[in-house]
């Protein structure tokens, strides 16, 4: 029953590694210095908006395509925070190196993420899984409606609360999404300037066109697995209903078998993709506006807190509303204005070994689920919403205490931390994160390029929000870049898919079919 494990847990990992330095400014700048834009004589420059996912892919993806044509471009990466992975970030318990660190944003990613999971092959940076074990429970504010686990005892229960045939459909449902997704990584791979046609292409229109709850409710699926099972993962993964969110979503929800993490954390990812790229990294400087230079046509002015510099390219890897930069109006015209999930992570370090079970209706001593998962069900029927989206313990911080993390909507007080945890909470970190777009239906996406020379990687978020699929469309808007600006691409030349086959059979390429990952092996 593979669409049950819907885990998203943290694990406790043993190794850490610091990171490297990447080089920023420190030089101080005058007012005047900062409008006065600098023409840097030499190669045409890019410069990479953001160094998360999406925009510290990008510098890799362009440093291939330099590395094998030769392509004469500079890349600059602005990043407003001091650390790179945006919202894929770790934290320590108690602040403390020596503790194991834990996710606080992007945690899990599948063997059908092609990209990063190549990328930490090639950088030698080990996965870890993490739902071994798991059991898993889905709360509705009022009771526990079910519990289960990966024996076979848990398959029967599932069989005899939900039928045979729901979870199988929803699995299948599933399964023909990662089918589509992953021609994504083959040479005949889609190429795209509008997500509205990317996903006609994919045959996934009825999906982003409609809810989870009515795609997989008209296609075989039981209300109750839905609203209960489904919605569990839709919850958790993105914290929105099945009555609220698009079924292309529902459907990644569910897509989380196998699910890996890096040990240590997943932003080593990132900082090895700028790291290999070459790329200048400025960490802390903001960029506040991005204009049409005066100098030359088609070429854009990127101000940023330590000067104005002039580009032939700029890549935008962050969601446009959440950057406070200024760009024309006409150009942020474009931009359909995106609602972020505002959400609160809590974690916690806790010397109790599970959470009171009296807050969940049970006995004192009951086995209580490690990974609790909720639906909106019992607020349908007119009782209160559950006070959280998920609360998962993540194994071990050291003998005896427990790593705890809370999703939830509103900000989780000291005192209800104290009652659920008996009043063995030793440690605390609260971050607020714009986590991923609410996404409801839609068949509107904002344009992957606003202007000649100007693209916007974080357009596909809407369609899927995940640290892999943003390495994709940054793949995508480099190939865009590339091809208009440069008169080339990662790959080269563009091969027809019979011209690959040949290569393939010839033997032209040392990979096999199942593991050619297009940008990598071209
Ligand atoms: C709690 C949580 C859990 C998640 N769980 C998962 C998961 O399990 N698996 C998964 O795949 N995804 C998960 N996600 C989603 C995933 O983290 C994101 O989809 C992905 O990391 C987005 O990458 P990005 O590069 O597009 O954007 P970001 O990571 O947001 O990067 C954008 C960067 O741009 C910078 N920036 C913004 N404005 C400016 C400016 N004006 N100047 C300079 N820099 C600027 C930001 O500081 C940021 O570093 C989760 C997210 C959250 C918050
Ligand atoms: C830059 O300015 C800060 C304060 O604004 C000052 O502390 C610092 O020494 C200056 N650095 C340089 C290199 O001038
Ligand atoms: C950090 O954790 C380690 C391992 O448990 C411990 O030995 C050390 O004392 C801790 N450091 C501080 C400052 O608490
Ligand atoms: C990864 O390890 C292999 C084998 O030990 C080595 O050849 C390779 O250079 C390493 N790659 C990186 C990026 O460190
Ligand atoms: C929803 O799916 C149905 C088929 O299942 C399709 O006909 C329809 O166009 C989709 N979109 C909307 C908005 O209903
Ligand atoms: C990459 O990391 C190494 C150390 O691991 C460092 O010496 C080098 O300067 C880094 N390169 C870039 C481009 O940041």
């Amino acid at each position: 029953m593979r669409c049950f494990a819907l885990t998203l847990l943290l694990p406790a990992c043993l190794a850490f590694q610091l990171p490297f330095r990447v080089p920023f400014f420190t030089k101080n700048v005058t007012a005047d210095e900062l409008d006065q834009p600098t023409v840097v004589k030499g190669s045409p420059r890019i410069a990479i908006i953001g160094a998360g996912a999406g925009g510290s892919s990008a510098a890799f993806w362009i440093s291939k395509a330099k590395e094998r044509f030769g392509v004469d471009v500079e890349v600059d990466v602005y990043e407003r925070e001091d650390y790179i992975g945006g919202r894929s970030t770790v934290v320590y318990p108690y602040g403390n190196t020596s503790l194991p660190p834990l996710e606080l944003g992007g945690s899990i990613f599948v063997a059908a993420n092609k990209n990063l999971w190549r990328a930490s092959d090639e950088f030698n940076l080990t996965r870890r899984e993490f739902d071994a074990g798991a059991q898993t429970g889905v709360w509705d504010g009022h009771k526990l409606v079910f519990s289960f686990g990966d024996g076979w005892w848990d398959t029967i229960k599932v069989i005899l609360r939900y039928g045979m045939l729901s979870p199988k459909n929803a699995d299948s449902l599933v399964s023909g999404v990662i089918k589509n997704f992953l021609t994504l990584y083959s040479s005949a791979t889609p190429k795209w300037d509008n997500i509205a046609d990317l996903a006609a292409t994919l045959g996934w229109s009825d999906l982003v066109s409609n809810t989870t709850a009515d795609f997989f409710t008209q296609r075989g699926v039981s209300k109750k697995f839905t609203y209960e099972v489904i919605e569990a993962a839709t919850r958790v993964n993105y914290g929105q209903n099945v009555d609220a969110i698009q079924a292309l979503e529902g459907a990644c929800s569910l897509a989380t078998t196998g699910a890996r993490g890096i040990e240590g954390g997943n932003y080593q990812l990132f900082e090895r993709f700028l790291n290999h790229s070459g790329a200048n990294v400025h960490l802390n400087t903001k960029v506040v506006s991005v204009t049409e230079a005066s100098s030359s046509s088609h070429h854009w002015a990127v101000k940023t807190s330590a000067g104005t510099v002039e580009y032939k390219a700029v890549i935008l890897a962050a969601p446009f509303h959440s950057t406070g930069i200024e760009i024309s109006p006409s150009l942020a015209a474009q931009i359909p204005k995106q609602q972020y999930v505002h959400l609160h992570v809590t974690l916690l370090a806790t010397t109790s070994p599970t959470p009171d079970p009296a807050y969940f209706g049970l006995p004192a001593g009951a086995k209580l689920p490690n990974m609790m998962l909720t639906t909106y069900e019992g607020a349908r029927a007119g009782g209160k919403e559950p006070e959280f989206n998920s609360l998962s313990y993540h194994g071990q911080v050291r003998e005896g205490e427990w790593a705890v993390k809370i999703f939830s909507k509103d900000r989780i007080s000291d005192e209800w931390l104290n009652k659920l945890f008996l009043g063995k909470v030793g440690w605390v970190l609260r971050k607020e994160w714009d986590a991923y777009p609410q996404l409801p239906p839609t068949t509107v996406f904002p344009p992957v390029k606003l202007d000649r020379g100007f693209y916007y990687v974080n357009a596909f978020e809407p369609l899927i929000s995940t640290m892999e699929t943003e390495t994709i469309a940054s793949r995508n808007v480099v190939d865009l870049l590339l091809n208009e600006e440069f008169g080339s691409s990662i790959c080269g030349s563009r091969i027809s898919p019979s011209d690959a086959d040949e290569a393939h059979t010839a033997g032209q390429t040392t990979s096999n079919d199942k593991d050619f990952v297009i940008g990598w092996d071209c």
